[in-house]
């Protein structure tokens, strides 16, 4: 088919909402696939409004059977994938290393590693039958420098950039680019919950003292996030591959 076609994970969140939407107003056809029935049925529409070509599926990424079965809508729906943002994720827990619940880091985890991990085995043979596919799997500056108050999100989103750099190594013969993205604070619902899980009632004031962190000296807008992973979902040169790209007013680089 003519039309570039591929999968959008965490689509009926934020940043995966505004990619799936900036994919659809670009002609992209997109499988939009979100735990979450409600908001995923919103992105879909959102981009139909708009005169684009979604689909929607809900599935849970730590399950198995779930991701193949989103693998498989994909190739019934248009027989092979052009890009893939393995993006879903989820903060959980804010606490102290010492604090922090066992079970909460198992969640993380799951959700973070293993349905980013599921994700590439199950989507590579429909990325393997389009020309010059394209993966992005969402990490986070919490996957370069540590983050205090959030040791599993700290732990998976390292092991994202790792996993990534592993596919990015045996998929490239298969002619197919790997890159993480590494968004800092975004102007987003998970840092509004960030925000006030590590203050709570004073949400306000960390934001703040998020902000002063950042020498761009404000967060990200999520359509700056979405930009990022348009292109490198779907322009960026294929010899550009196993990078972790960070994108954060500069917040790493000092
Ligand atoms: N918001 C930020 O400031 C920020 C910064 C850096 C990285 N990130 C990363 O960006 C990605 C998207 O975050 P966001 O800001 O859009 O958050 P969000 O909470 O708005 O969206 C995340 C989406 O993932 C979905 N999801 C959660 N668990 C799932 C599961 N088990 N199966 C399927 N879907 C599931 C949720 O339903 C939600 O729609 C995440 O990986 C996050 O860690 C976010």
């Amino acid at each position: 088919m003519d039309r570039r076609v591929g999968v959008v994970t965490g689509a009926g969140g934020n940043i995966g909402r505004a990619t799936a939407e900036l994919l659809g107003r670009e002609g992209f056809g997109v499988l939009c696939v979100d735990s979450n029935q409600a908001t995923v049925d919103a992105t879909v529409a959102a981009i139909r409004a708009a005169g684009g070509l979604a689909e929607g599926f809900a599935a849970d990424v730590t399950d198995e059977a779930q991701v193949y079965a989103y693998a498989a809508k994909c190739n019934e729906l248009w027989g092979c994938a052009n890009f893939f943002f393995n993006n879903a994720g989820v903060e959980g827990a804010k606490a102290p290393l010492a604090s922090y619940p066992t079970d909460a880091w198992d969640k993380v985890i799951a959700v973070n590693l293993r349905g980013v991990f599921l994700g590439l085995k199950a989507m590579l043979p429909l990325l393997r039958h389009a020309d010059a596919a394209r993966v992005v799997n969402t990490a986070s500056v919490a996957g370069i420098i540590g983050t205090p108050m959030l040791a599993a999100y700290g732990a998976s989103k390292h092991a994202v950039v790792g996993l990534t750099m592993t596919a990015a190594i045996e998929f490239a013969p298969m002619d197919i680019a790997v890159n993480a993205i590494c968004p800092g604070p975004v102007e987003s619902d998970m840092m509004r919950r960030i925000e006030e899980g590590v203050a709570p009632g004073a949400a306000a004031a960390a934001h703040d003292q998020y902000e002063q962190n950042i020498p761009a000296t404000r967060y990200a807008k999520l359509e700056e996030v979405a930009e990022l992973a348009v292109y490198l979902l779907t322009k960026s040169p294929m010899y550009m591959t196993g990078q972790a790209v960070a994108i954060d007013g500069a917040m790493t680089a000092k």
